[in-house]
């Protein structure tokens, strides 16, 4: 891939370097920082490296009558955002909105005036909810000027945001399908919860995920489940599933999701690690019905808490999905104990830069 804007801006710092050697460098560091576990051969699984992001978010730089989408720059370049042309790492709806958009924003001084950011999030169709995030007050006279652009953009919802106030332009969210083993999955994704940032490797991911559970039977506990992205195509190797998150939002969705893929063997529940890890230790009802055997765990960057890392540490088999390496091979000091590592992947959800999402699975010796 080429972009214009490698070299000038600091998201994707490994432009210099061709792709499969990205991959290469990726995953000789990957196995050199968990080579104190019994490893097994790392599977490095990837996609495209171009067009792949599902959601974005750009500075707005505005210069006389221009406006520009801005990135912030190389670490080399010092602190602040550069304004760039493009951006070749966004889905393709993205990429072709992104220009056209800006001129109709130039084109209108209450759309433009003090716009400080925009964020995009698509789906597979090409449908997309873009956020227009203010430093002014608005308020709703700002519709007519939307309803313009969304006249121009039929393919777009749009959200504008202004320090707590939130103003919504039809709707928040989209519905994404994904194909997982040729089936099709179709997801409600809320705006400004978290969801999977690349829709390629995200079904690559859950695939990887349902081969390597094949031989798990009995019930499956989750945490971290956000919308159900996970949950939902597991959920048809197991008898039961509960499942948590912190996000009432993401479990309103998760909830939504089951209802529309037609699973019944869910249950859904807003909470964090920690609490639902106590109700473990408090021998509560709605916890004691499961087989503790198998769990998912698919936490954000700072990996596992402490109290979640023992609750996790009953299980026999684990499922851990993550998306920073230095916490899981914390995680791992604790996980791997007593259990063989039976599969370690390498997802590159990210091409060029040093970002890698894995994927291990743990079962009992
Ligand atoms: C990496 S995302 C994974 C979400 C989901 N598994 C997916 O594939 O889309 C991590 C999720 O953990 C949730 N989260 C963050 N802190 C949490 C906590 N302390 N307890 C439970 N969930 C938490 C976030 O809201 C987010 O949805």
């Amino acid at each position: 891939m080429t972009c214009s804007s490698f070299g000038k801006c600091g998201s994707c710092v490994l432009w210099e370097m061709p792709y499969d050697e990205q991959l290469k460098m990726k995953s000789e560091k990957l196995k050199e920082m968990f080579s104190e576990f019994d490893m097994p051969e790392i599977e490095v699984v990837h996609g495209s490296d171009e067009h792949f992001r599902a959601r974005a978010e750009f500075r707005v730089w505005h210069e006389g009558d221009k406006s520009y989408y801005a990135m912030r720059k190389r670490k080399e370049d010092g602190r602040g955002v550069i304004p760039i042309e493009e951006c070749k790492i966004v889905d393709k709806a993205i990429y072709d909105i992104m220009t056209p958009l800006l001129k109709e924003i130039e084109k209108n001084d209450n759309l433009r005036f003090k716009l400080y950011e925009i964020d995009f999030l698509s789906n597979s169709k090409g449908e997309l909810i873009i956020t227009l995030i203010y430093h002014k007050k608005v308020d709703e006279s700002i519709a007519e000027d939307i309803k313009k652009l969304k006249e121009k953009f039929k393919n777009a919802d749009f959200i504008v945001r202004k320090k707590g106030r939130k103003y919504v332009f039809d709707k928040n969210y989209l519905i994404e399908e994904l194909n997982i083993n040729s089936k099709t999955y179709k997801y409600k994704i809320i705006e400004n919860t978290f969801s999977q940032p690349n829709r390629q490797m995200n079904q690559k991911m859950i695939e990887w995920a349902m081969r390597n559970s094949e031989d798990l039977k009995g019930d499956l506990v989750e945490l971290y489940c956000g919308n159900g992205n996970f949950t939902i195509p597991l959920s048809e190797r197991f008898n039961k599933v509960i499942a948590t998150e912190i996000s009432k939002e993401s479990i309103e969705a998760a909830t939504y999701n089951a209802e529309i893929n037609a699973r019944d063997n869910i249950t859904f529940l807003a909470m964090s690690a920690a609490e639902f890890s106590k109700l473990y230790k408090d021998r509560s009802p709605l916890i004691t019905k499961y087989d503790l055997k198998n769990i998912l765990i698919d936490p954000p960057r700072a990996g596992l808490d402490d109290k979640s890392r023992e609750f996790v540490n009953e299980f026999d088999n684990i499922i851990y999905i993550s998306c920073n390496p230095e916490t899981l091979q914390r995680d791992l000091k604790t996980l791997a104990k007593g259990r063989e590592i039976k599969a370690f992947a390498f997802f590159d959800q990210f091409p060029y830069t040093n970002h890698a999402e894995c994927g291990v699975i743990l079962k009992k010796n």
